[in-house]
C-alpha cells in the first residue's frame, strides 16, 4: 500500500507541468556555470531563441503553465533576464544540455542583447 502510493506520486510528478529540484535535467545534480560574458556573447536570434524555444515554451507560453511569465519574445525574456539566469543557474527551472545552459547563462551575463 505504502509502495503503492509512492508510485503514483512519482507519476504525477513526471506528468504535471512544474519545475522542481529532481527536473532540473542534471539528475538532481546541479552543475556549475561560470556567469560571465564572453568576448563574443551568443546571438539572441540564431542561438539563444531556439534553445529558450525548446526548453521553455512548453511551460511559458499563452498555453502552459507559466503563461503569466511569457518568454517566447524577445521582450519578455528581458523583462524577466535577472530571474532567469538566477533560475537557471540553480537549476530551478530546467535547461539541458550543459553546452546550451552555458550558452543562455553567458548571453545573460553580456545584458541579454537584443542581437
Ligand atoms: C515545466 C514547466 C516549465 C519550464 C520547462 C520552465 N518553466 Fe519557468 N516557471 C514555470 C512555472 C510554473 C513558474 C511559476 C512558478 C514559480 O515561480 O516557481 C515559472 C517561473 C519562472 C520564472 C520566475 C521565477 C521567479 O522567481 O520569479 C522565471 C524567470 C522562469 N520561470 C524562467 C524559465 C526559463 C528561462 C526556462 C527555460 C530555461 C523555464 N523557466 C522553463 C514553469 C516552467
Amino acid at each position: 500500500m505504502k509502495r503503492r502510493f509512492a508510485g503514483l506520486v512519482a507519476a504525477l510528478g513526471i506528468a504535471s507541468c512544474a519545475p522542481n529540484g529532481s527536473s532540473s535535467g542534471y539528475g538532481g545534480n546541479c552543475p556549475t556555470v561560470n556567469a560571465s560574458c564572453p568576448s563574443s556573447p551568443p546571438s539572441y536570434a540564431a542561438t539563444i531563441a531556439p534553445i529558450v524555444n525548446m526548453n521553455c515554451i512548453p511551460c511559458h507560453s499563452p498555453t502552459g503553465d507559466a503563461s503569466d511569465k511569457p518568454l517566447g519574445q524577445y521582450a519578455g525574456l528581458y523583462k524577466y533576464r535577472t530571474t532567469s539566469l538566477s533560475t537557471v543557474l540553480t537549476c530551478k527551472m530546467p535547461l539541458v544540455p550543459l553546452s546550451d545552459k552555458k550558452l543562455f547563462v553567458e548571453w545573460l551575463a553580456c545584458g541579454a542583447p537584443d542581437n
